[in-house]
């Protein structure tokens, strides 16, 4: 551990020589990454910034908006690590024309977020449709438009309304497919004249993974070796919804296609969580396993999208465990998606556990697909670590992921919906130690050279999204963590650019230009 860190601070010191002394000034910074060649881009490429309803919005209870599955989780004691909530979040229900400008000062051409279910029917389809709703979202996306900044819009970004877990369980009933559809046909009528790039799903692998195996997510389902919970079942649970969850896509798609899509002129697509893991060895072994890790974790859900059955590895191991598709089903899922949403942050290491011995531990499990998940090879890191557990910055993981979901999917159009890097709002920090985020800066310069690099190689990428425009609620983290490029100050909720928002704009200025001579 002394080691990686001694080697953060030299790369550091490396990049930015003043850096010890606080006075290495972004344009330093910026000259010193500087490459003769800058990455190219392919022309109408977007740049944008990705948010989504419950993180950002805030006004839970108000204009009519119904109470989602996380409003209550949040509120439940224990639940969110610095026990805060989305109750107001960062607001932008109310101060969205306020970012707008933000994200029209840094030259985004678009704008990643999710419609909170909730607001549109408060009661699923067991209920009217709230026409506040309904408004406020016609502003923003109006607003939107006249800057020249595309919405990109999710339907579902974790928050479902909480009427459909208590009337039936939500994703493991198979009634949540007629919610889903009749929530996307709302979704298309009202908004999608206007609306070109529509996902269904944002992460739905996370989702049945830390709402049905971990728990750690609402409904808060697990059993006793998965999790701390008081019911559930961790074997099947995910299983279960992620079939509903694939089937409730589907009928979303199928929707769009048959009544909206001729006229509107849109595109539709689903966004995966994706991780890039790295075989340990290069042993056949650790090979296998790494490729068992994608199945079970993200291949599970775009294997049955584009190719109508769950993973050859996922079938092999869980046998009849895994839920069938019957022909209706098949036929309802031939309608496919327009293009994949990757959301990539880091890589971990794969080893095998189906062959070898392993101790417990996360990705081991026969559920999970036997391998062990990773961050350290002989006591080192994939990548410098950061202050958020998860993150270890592995820029080279960008070109992998991409050309491995390329050549999977047959070069299916890409976006990459949410890239970024986040640090621990350490109380003795003050402002402008978040401001001065070079790090953020570094990760990001690092990750879209990799993504321009899987580009020039022919990789169909035509978007990128960071994650976020504004620092806000990380789900069970709360306020803990700072994903922004724009530091919020909770208590007035003013936002300040960070280094990185400036470098951002540089950066897509540079490569805007390049794209239009
Ligand atoms: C499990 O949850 C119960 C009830 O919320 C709590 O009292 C207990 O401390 C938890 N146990 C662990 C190991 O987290
Ligand atoms: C695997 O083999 C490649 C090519 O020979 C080599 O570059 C790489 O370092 C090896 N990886 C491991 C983990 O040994
Ligand atoms: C903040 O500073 C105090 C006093 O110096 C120290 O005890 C504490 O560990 C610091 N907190 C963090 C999160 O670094
Ligand atoms: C933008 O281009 C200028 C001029 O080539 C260069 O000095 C600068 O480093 C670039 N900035 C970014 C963020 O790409």
């Amino acid at each position: 551990m002394e080691f990686v860190l001694l080697l953060h601070v030299l790369i550091v010191i490396i990049i930015c020589p003043s850096m010890i002394v606080n006075s290495c000034n972004s344009s330093s910074l910026i000259a010193m990454k500087s490459k003769p060649q800058p990455p190219v881009f392919p022309s109408n490429f977007f740049f944008g910034t990705a948010s989504s309803s419950y993180q950002y919005e805030g006004a839970f209870s108000s204009y009519g908006k119904g109470l989602s599955n996380w409003d209550i989780f949040s509120h439940e004691a224990g639940n969110i690590l610095d026990g805060s909530n989305g109750d107001i979040a960062v607001d932008q229900y109310h101060h969205y024309l306020e970012d707008l400008d933000l994200m029209e000062d840094l030259g985004l051409n678009s704008y990643r977020f999710s419609i909170s279910w909730a607001r549109i029917l408060p009661k699923g389809r067991f209920g009217n449709v709230n026409m506040a709703g309904i408004k406020h979202y016609n502003k923003l996306i109006d607003a939107l438009l006249h800057k020249g900044i595309y919405p990109f819009v999710s339907l579902t970004h974790y928050d479902i309304p909480q009427e459909l877990e208590d009337r039936y369980g939500a994703w493991l009933s198979p009634k949540v497919q007629d919610d889903f559809r009749y929530y996307a046909d709302v979704c298309f009528k009202y908004f999608g004249d206007r609306v070109k790039y529509w996902v269904t799903f944002n992460e739905p692998n996370v989702a049945a993974i830390r709402g049905y195996r971990s728990g750690i997510y609402p409904p808060s389902r697990c059993s006793a070796s998965f999790g701390n919970c008081s019911t559930g079942d961790s074997l099947e649970e995910p299983l279960i919804a992620a079939h509903n969850i694939i089937l409730s896509h589907a009928a979303a798609v199928s929707t769009y296609q048959t009544k909206y899509q001729k006229t509107q002129g849109g595109s539709i697509g689903i966004v995966v969580n994706a991780i890039w893991f790295e075989p340990i060895s290069n042993s056949s072994k650790d090979k296998l396993a790494a490729e068992r890790a994608q199945s079970f974790y993200m291949n599970w859900f775009l294997d049955p999208i584009i190719f109508g059955r769950y993973p050859v590895e996922m079938q092999q191991i869980l046998g009849s465990q895994l839920p069938a598709f019957s022909r209706k089903d098949l036929n309802k899922m031939k309608s496919g998606i327009d293009f994949i949403g990757i959301n990539h942050y880091t890589s971990f290491y794969a080893k095998d556990c189906m062959y070898s011995q392993c101790e417990q531990g996360p990705g081991v499990s026969r559920s999970e697909g036997y391998y062990l998940r990773t961050a350290f090879k002989d006591g080192i890191p994939i990548g410098v670590t950061t202050e958020v557990d998860w993150l270890y910055v592995h820029p080279l993981g960008m070109e992998k992921i991409v050309t491995y979901i390329k050549e999977r999917y047959n070069n299916t159009p890409m976006f990459i919906t949410e890239n970024g890097y986040g640090e621990l709002n350490n109380p003795n920090s003050s402002v402008k130690d978040f401001l001065n985020d070079y790090r953020r800066v570094e990760y990001m310069n690092s990750y879209l050279d990799f993504l321009a690099l899987a580009i020039s190689k022919g990789a169909d990428v035509r978007g990128y999204f960071a994650w976020s425009l504004l620092d806000n609620f990380e789900w069970i983290s709360g306020y803990t963590v700072r994903f922004g490029l724009h530091h919020v100050d909770y208590g007035t909720l003013e936002r300040t650019p960070k280094i990185s928002a400036i470098w951002f704009k540089q950066f897509i200025s540079n490569h805007s230009n390049l794209a239009s001579t």
